[in-house]
């Protein structure tokens, strides 16, 4: 049998103030955001609600030990509902707000222990590319096993996801280029994910299709206009979102983790370091098998960027240059030895997104992958 789960409820709204008429805040509210997107546009709206500045806890991505002196802390606040706005980190970190804070986050992250939800969660995505607010999957370092683990249970669903279109006008171009890009890595690998169904691989293609030819679009009319298609990006974010939170995200995610966890670069752009190389390593490896997956994708491609279907790698990887240039692995001193140890690394963790790819990845590849875009 093969299941599609879609939730949450979607509201979109133009503006935040329209958003809080509906969703008027309360004393029993904890809104998670940034500083500065609550002196912007939440201050004046807060009212009886209690504000946190997601930075107070946080330097880079959420940690487990950052995660756990935020739970302490705000265990003296009583909330019954946590709205989550701005990035992928920031709703992640909520998701895990809204469940008991009595449980070991690293027994909840390996899976020793189920958790249990005890509050109402709002998620409100302010980027273009995590896909978050309508996945049940909250993204954590665990400190103590040095990398970044994913934690899936349907207990991290929000009640509503909103949509706000104010919220994305602000959005810098290399946040922008990043997120969108870590939105085409999960429609293109949740298309070539084993756990893939039938409805999951509609998803995945419309994203892929959405994305791309507005990334084509863009580079036409030049990337600096870039604002005028954030809806179309959040979109494809957010159909690729229901994508992998049913098929998953594969090997590009799990190599990735590293730079996160001890370099702090931004997920999408660590992403995007990685999903040219993995392709081209699938391409080495493919058998060719007309109507493989990878052949399906291969035509997709080709399709909207209007190229030959072997042209397709070269022809995506032209495109995405144009959208942001790849930062190599040396330009963030990370050193050449390193590579094994993020090899080793993400070979004894991430077994489950490498369990994920269109090939089966042993030490070989990802040591290869790390190489090729050192
Ligand atoms: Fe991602």
């Amino acid at each position: 049998m093969a299941k599609f789960k879609i939730t949450p409820e979607i509201a979109t709204y133009k503006t935040v103030s329209q958003f809080i008429q509906d969703f008027p805040f309360t004393s029993r509210d904890l809104v998670v955001a940034s500083k500065r997107l609550h002196e912007k546009y939440l201050k004046k709206h807060l009212g009886p609600a209690t504000f946190i500045d997601f930075r107070t806890y946080f330097e880079g991505e959420p940690t487990s030990a950052a995660m756990e002196k935020m739970q302490q802390e705000l265990s003296a606040i009583g909330y019954d509902r946590v709205i989550g706005i701005g990035g992928g980190s920031i709703l992640d970190v909520s998701k895990l707000l809204v469940i008991d804070n009595s449980i070991s986050l690293e027994y909840l992250f390996l899976k020793k222990i189920e958790p249990v939800r005890t509050k109402e969660l709002i998620l409100v995505p302010t980027t273009c590319g995590t896909g978050s607010e309508v996945t049940n999957i909250s993204v954590l370092a665990i400190e103590s096993l040095n990398t970044k683990y994913a934690l899936a249970h349907d207990a991290l669903f929000a009640n509503q996801a909103v949509m706000i279109t104010e919220l994305l006008h602000d959005l810098p171009y290399d946040v922008f280029a990043a997120s969108s890009l870590d939105a085409l890595t999960h429609a293109i690998e949740s298309f070539l994910s084993p756990l893939a169904s039938p409805i999951s691989l509609t998803q995945s293609r419309l994203a892929i299709e959405l994305l791309l030819e507005n990334y084509v679009g863009l580079t036409n009319m030049g990337v600096e206009k870039y604002r005028e298609k954030l809806n179309d990006f959040l979109m494809g974010s957010l159909v690729a979102g229901w994508a992998f939170g049913n098929s998953s995200c594969g090997p590009v995610h799990g190599i990735s983790y590293p730079l996160g966890t001890k370099y702090h670069v931004p997920h999408g752009e660590s992403n995007y370091t990685f999903l040219i190389a993995v392709l081209k390593q699938y391409a080495d490896l493919d058998d060719y098998t007309k109507q493989s997956r990878y052949d399906k994708l291969k035509a997709i491609v080709a399709n909207v960027l209007d190229c030959q279907k072997d042209e397709w790698l070269e022809t995506l990887e032209q495109l995405l240059l144009k959208i942001i240039p790849i930062k190599r692995l040396h330009t963030y001193d990370i050193t050449i030895e390193e590579l094994d140890e993020f090899t080793e690394s993400v070979y004894n963790n991430q077994k489950r997104l490498l369990g994920c790819g269109y090939i089966e990845f042993d030490r070989d590849h990802i040591l290869e992958i790390y190489k090729t875009v050192y």
